[in-house]
């Protein structure tokens, strides 16, 4: 809580994980969705924590901004942020892998090949309720590219979320870097299938769903 407002956690964007001093991995979000849904949130009144990887988009107005570049950026940001949220919503594109050493120096051209070592990175999703101790209404994401409603399901029940927005990322037309998107909400007992929409109409099916779910949790 802010004040007597709701606070609203959202993670958007890529994260951007260094190979050495001058390259990167990332990839192909936009940060639009996570972006629509903070600024939906911000304008419905409610206080909103935007902890973002890199994008070209501008910084929605009247939230709290926190940039970061890394998975583990993103990780430390939302274990110091979360537990003033009522709602955490994680839209980002975190990377699952990150090279396990980063050399200092740029990496010169010599061997035909170029073989890089990659390690786990954490899952800031799967931390909420485990390790960060979150006890209000959890909504993850899930990019497929098959078996959308199955994936879903079991993201929604191994990281303890209320429900879960999965976007068939195989498509051009819809997912990452779109103005539109189409989802399915995948709660335990019953999935919902919203029509195609822009990203910022869909912002507002998410968050009501999520804001119906902390009301009927507070009355409880
Ligand atoms: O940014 P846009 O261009 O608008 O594109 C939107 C989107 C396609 C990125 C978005 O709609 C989306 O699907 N976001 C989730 C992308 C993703 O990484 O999905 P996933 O199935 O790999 O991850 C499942 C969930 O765990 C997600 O909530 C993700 O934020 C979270 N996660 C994943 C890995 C990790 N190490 N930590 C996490 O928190």
């Amino acid at each position: 809580m802010f004040g007597d407002r709701r606070t609203i956690l959202i993670t958007a964007g890529p994260t951007r994980e260094a190979i050495d001093p001058v390259r990167y991995i990332t990839n192909r979000s936009s940060g639009k969705m996570g972006y629509a849904l903070a600024s939906e949130a911000a304008k419905l009144g409610y206080h909103v924590i935007l902890i973002s990887g890199p994008t070209l988009l501008d910084i929605p107005d009247s939230v709290d901004f926190i940039p970061v570049e890394t998975a583990l950026e993103m990780y430390d940001a939302v274990n110091h942020h979360i537990g003033k949220a009522d709602i955490a919503i994680f839209a980002a594109a975190v990377a699952d892998y990150r090279p396990a050493v980063i050399p200092e120096h740029k990496i010169k051209k010599s061997a035909e090949r170029l073989t890089i070592e990659f390690i786990r990175n954490p899952d800031i999703l799967g931390s909420a309720r485990k390790t960060f101790g979150f006890m209000g209404v959890l909504v993850g994401f899930a990019a497929e590219t098959e078996h959308l409603e199955d994936n879903a399901h079991h993201k929604l029940t191994s990281k303890g979320c209320d429900f879960v927005v999965a976007n068939d990322v195989s498509r051009k037309d819809i997912g990452f870097d779109t103005h539109k998107n189409e989802v399915i909400l995948v709660f335990p007992e019953t999935t919902k299938f919203p029509p195609m929409d822009s990203k910022y109409e869909l912002a507002l099916v998410i968050l009501e769903h999520a804001v119906k779910l902390a009301s009927v949790r507070n009355t409880n």
